[in-house]
């Protein structure tokens, strides 16, 4: 039997209806803050990806599903979707164009990691992407937005949220963390002395106790930001405060990925495992210009739906469409001519076989229809339908004509 790859998993009814729905809910919200629907290619070139999301992170590192193609060119699936959006943003030279650019996006993103609870190699992601807008009140608007994305399907987190600092501080800064980690060497692992070569900053999102141990000590981001980004990170602050947003300062996210400068999020749930975080994000304001095109700042977020899927309750489901079904074999053709019409209106669920009524409508009522149309012999021979509404438990029988005007609103 072949089976799916390990840590790919299918998305199966009912959980793919959480699925849709969460979908239909998030960009219906992303449109309300402007946000445009963007779609780019799941195969891009591989350095695309090693040169924005960096060659230091364990995504670049470790977890690229990265092959040569048939024409020789090293192309990998996406590890995530903001590479993607920033390399179409410059190939458009939107970067030229006067204005903010706002798109969102939705689909699979692979990082070949150990699967666990949570973990999946190929998982689903809801992004956001900001273009243009300096301004920190779109940092706001970005956590406001993953907030009441969160808060529609009554999922409880904690926002944690920090800064990296811009071009000016992150420097100085790193310099000061690589003199205090040159002085912790024989205390620190063997990763953090890679990340201390490579980035430093990654060390203080080290897993290790020891290490976490050492970095209590360590020189603090917040406490070395230019005025600028301090500026900004407390009016950040100031707008959460007055929408009554709570948050935690954690001087330790610094997120897995490069590109990041001032404010980095991540929204983390108590209600799972190790893998608690729902979402994470952060502004990159130097990744347009380092990829190529015009400084532009940028700041975005993405969702992992599967790590949210369990934590969404959908509204019990109403009653709907129609349950057709024949008494007899003489009914189909008709049936089926009128299941074709309706379903331009509506959901038809019509069952070929010939049953009961009794049959039919136990089925109608497992299939969570609103109505059960039935034809039998009776019912052809006076070109009626008989009718019961699931909900009323009320029965009629109609002339087939005023039926499809009742329900489909089409002649015949
Ligand atoms: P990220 O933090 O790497 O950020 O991923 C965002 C979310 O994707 C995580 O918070 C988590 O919920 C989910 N996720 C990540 N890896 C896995 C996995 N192996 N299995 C299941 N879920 C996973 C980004 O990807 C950035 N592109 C976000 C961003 C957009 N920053 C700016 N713009």
């Amino acid at each position: 039997m072949i089976k799916a790859l390990r840590g790919m998993k299918d998305i199966l009814p009912p959980v793919s209806e959480k699925y849709l729905h969460f979908i239909n809910t998030a960009s219906k919200l992303a449109n309300n803050f402007g946000f445009e629907y963007i779609e780019t290619p799941i195969l891009e070139e591989t350095s695309l990806f090693k040169r924005s999301v960096g060659e230091s992170s364990d995504i670049v590192g470790k977890e690229m599903y990265e092959f040569i193609d048939k024409g020789g060119n090293s192309v990998c699936l996406r590890p995530e979707g903001t590479a993607g959006v920033v390399r179409s943003f410059i190939e458009h030279k939107f970067d030229r164009k006067e204005g903010i650019f706002r798109y969102f996006y939705y689909g699979p993103m692979f990082r070949y990691e150990r699967p666990q609870k949570g973990r999946l190699r190929e998982f689903h992601q809801f992004g956001c992407e900001t273009f243009g807008e300096p301004s920190v009140y779109e940092d706001a608007n970005m956590i406001i937005l993953l907030k009441d994305i969160l808060d529609f399907y009554n999922i409880d987190y904690t926002l944690k949220i920090n800064s990296l600092g811009c071009e000016k501080c992150m420097p100085v800064y790193r310099k000061k963390l690589i003199e205090f980690l040159d002085t912790k060497e024989a205390k620190i692992c063997e990763d953090c002395i890679r990340r201390k070569a490579t980035n430093p900053i990654r060390v203080l999102d080290c897993k290790v106790d020891a290490c976490k141990d050492v970095y209590v000590d360590a020189p603090k981001l917040l406490d070395n930001l230019c005025e600028d980004c301090k500026k900004d990170f407390e009016k950040l602050q100031d707008i959460l405060q007055k929408n009554k947003i709570s948050y935690e300062i954690d001087i330790f996210l610094v997120r897995g990925l490069d590109y990041y400068t001032k404010t980095a999020f991540e929204f983390v749930s108590s209600s799972l495992g190790s893998q608690n975080a729902i979402a994470g994000g952060g502004r990159f304001d130097r990744l347009v210009e380092f990829m190529g095109g015009k400084p532009t700042p940028a700041i975005g977020f993405a969702i992992g739906i599967e790590r949210i899927l369990d934590l969404i309750e959908l509204p019990q489901n109403k009653r709907e469409g129609i349950y057709l079904g024949v008494l007899t074999e003489n009914a189909k053709d008709k049936a089926f001519e009128i299941a074709t019409n309706l379903r331009k209106k509506q959901k038809v669920i019509f069952i070929y076989n010939k049953k009961s009524l009794k049959a039919h409508l136990k089925g109608a009522d497992k299939s969570n229809a609103k109505f059960a149309a039935i034809i039998g012999e009776d019912e052809l021979e006076k070109n009626s339908i008989w009718v019961k509404d699931l909900d009323e438990k009320k029965e009629e029988i109609l002339k087939i004509d005023f039926f499809l005007k009742k329900f489909g609103e089409i002649d015949v």
